[in-house]
């Protein structure tokens, strides 16, 4: 049997090779990614990749834990992390406990995410002391898209910077096992790396981090409109949609099924 990589193997990666994640939401993605990457996230991203949600918002735990259980099913080497979605932690640590509890049980997944800096430091010691390993989340966080007003990089000036270097020490210091940088300069990237004892996975955050995460729908060329820091590795788009085109033709045509994919009667 393969062993799964886990929150304590990711943390030991600090500063060492550079730890590789993509999101995924569906056990196909997942059976695809996992022998490449160190973890795999289940987004919250799923609102907006699966659901043509927005924002992350009306995401549910329901829905993170539906996805959450098909990734395990088609993963069995990396280590799966599953956000948890607006509205089902900040209330109090306690209230973050018992989502993290549910989504860990009825998933099996190894680790969960959350997003902030300072003020979640509370939480994720309460839950690390727990049982639960908690990946953070820092710099662009989309769940406090009302309160921020726009998706843009931060930490780009001095103030800006000083505020979320602290929320890296602080996460970090709580026991958080690694955390997610989004969109912040690369100065300030490089410098949480090298002063924070918790791995760091960049996201629109440079090459300067410990690892790196993309959405995977965006990278494979997915997704209609991508973030400045999402490079296209693949454009597959194009390629599903030519597919459907000549699907559709050879139906028009009669020309698909052929014989070989029609069941002649039984030979007696
Ligand atoms: O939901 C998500 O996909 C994320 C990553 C982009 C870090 O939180
Ligand atoms: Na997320």
């Amino acid at each position: 049997v393969v062993r799964r990589l886990t929150a304590p193997d990711i943390r030991a990666r600090k500063g060492g090779e550079p730890i590789v994640s993509l999101t995924a939401y569906h056990a196909h993605t997942a059976r695809l990614i996992d022998p490449h990457v160190d973890f795999m996230l289940v987004g919250d991203s799923l609102g907006n990749v699966m659901h043509g949600l927005e924002t992350t918002i009306p995401v549910t735990v329901e829905m993170m834990i539906l996805q959450g259980q098909a990734v395990m099913r088609g993963s069995r080497r990396a280590l799966v992390v599953v956000d948890l979605p607006f509205g089902s932690y900040e209330g109090s640590p306690q209230q973050a406990f018992a989502t993290a509890a549910r989504v860990l049980k009825e998933t099996g997944a190894g680790a969960i995410k959350l997003e902030g800096g300072s003020r979640m430091a509370e939480t994720v010691r309460f839950l690390a002391d727990r049982g639960v390993p908690v990946m953070g989340h820092i710099g662009l966080t989309p769940q406090s898209i009302n309160t921020l007003g726009s998706f843009r990089a931060l930490g780009r000036d001095e103030a800006s910077a000083a505020i979320i270097l602290e929320d890296a020490r602080a996460i970090s210091d709580a026991g958080a096992f690694a955390i997610v940088i989004e969109a912040v300069s690369e100065p300030l990237a490089r410098q949480i790396t090298q002063e924070v004892a918790a791995p760091t996975i960049g996201i629109g955050g440079s090459s300067a981090c410990d690892g790196q995460i993309l959405v995977l729908e965006d990278m494979l060329g997915l997704s209609d409109r991508v973030p400045r820091f999402v490079k296209k590795f693949a454009d597959i788009g194009p390629a599903i949609g030519e597919a459907v085109e000549a699907y559709a033709s050879e139906v028009r045509a009669r020309s698909f099924p052929a014989a070989e994919h029609t069941y002649a009667p039984k030979k007696t």
